[in-house]
């Protein structure tokens, strides 16, 4: 039997990603969403880190008290960190433009506090947590470097996508397809670095 694996977000685009990214690998996944957990986690840590923590137990906490027993729960937080901007959004990147902005009001406010900046360089941070049942949290990393467009290409993907260009490419993420985005992504190289630490590997 896969081991079931519950993904502690409500954020579709990141559920996308994550079931994407582990297709074929030995692990059932269901969303928090589809086991019931509908809370708004606050994140108000100062670090990824801590607020992956936060949202990865409160599912866990949630599991446990509806009795839904040996899951385990992986949550990820996740930024921009912007050089120009002294890391900013960072871990406000999702109440970067307010609490309920859409993801084109967050980049819209973030090219306007780049213009006329020369520097543009910023890179995407991803820190997940993942709790087995009598575990200790664990973590693990991902970080995709780049730089900041002066506007909008492409559609695709969600959040920032549109706006950021990885390192070495000419087309931003949001012009990219879901698996060219996530070979490259900040949350693609944190779950390979958590499927390598767990001796799994990717079909
Ligand atoms: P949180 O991890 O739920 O706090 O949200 C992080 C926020 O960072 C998201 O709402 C997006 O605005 C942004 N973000 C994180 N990862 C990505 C990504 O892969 N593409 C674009 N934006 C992202």
């Amino acid at each position: 039997m896969p081991q079931a694996v519950v993904i502690a977000t409500g954020n579709p685009g990141k559920v996308n990603e994550f079931c994407a990214i582990l297709k074929g690998s030995a692990f059932s996944f269901f969303a928090s969403k589809e086991m019931g957990f509908s809370e708004e986690v606050e994140e108000n840590a100062t670090t990824f880190r801590g607020n992956a923590e936060l949202k990865a137990k409160a599912v866990f906490d949630y599991m446990a008290s509806e009795g839904k027993d040996g899951y385990w729960v992986i949550a990820d937080d996740s930024g921009l960190e912007v050089e120009a901007l002294d890391g900013r959004p960072g871990v406000f990147s999702a109440r970067y433009a307010g609490e309920n902005a859409t993801g084109v009001q967050r980049y819209t406010k973030l090219l306007k506090e780049m213009e006329g900046k020369a520097n543009r360089n910023a890179r995407f941070v991803c820190c997940l947590c993942l709790i087995k049942p009598s575990n200790s949290p664990e973590f693990f990393e991902g970080e995709c470097r780049g730089s900041i467009l002066t506007e909008a290409r492409g559609s695709g993907g969600f959040g920032y996508d549109p706006v950021f260009i990885p390192e070495g490419h000419s087309r931003s993420f949001g012009e990219m397809s879901e698996e060219e985005k996530n070979v490259l992504s900040h949350r693609g190289k944190a779950i390979k670095n958590m499927l390598a630490k767990l001796g799994d590997t990717l079909a």
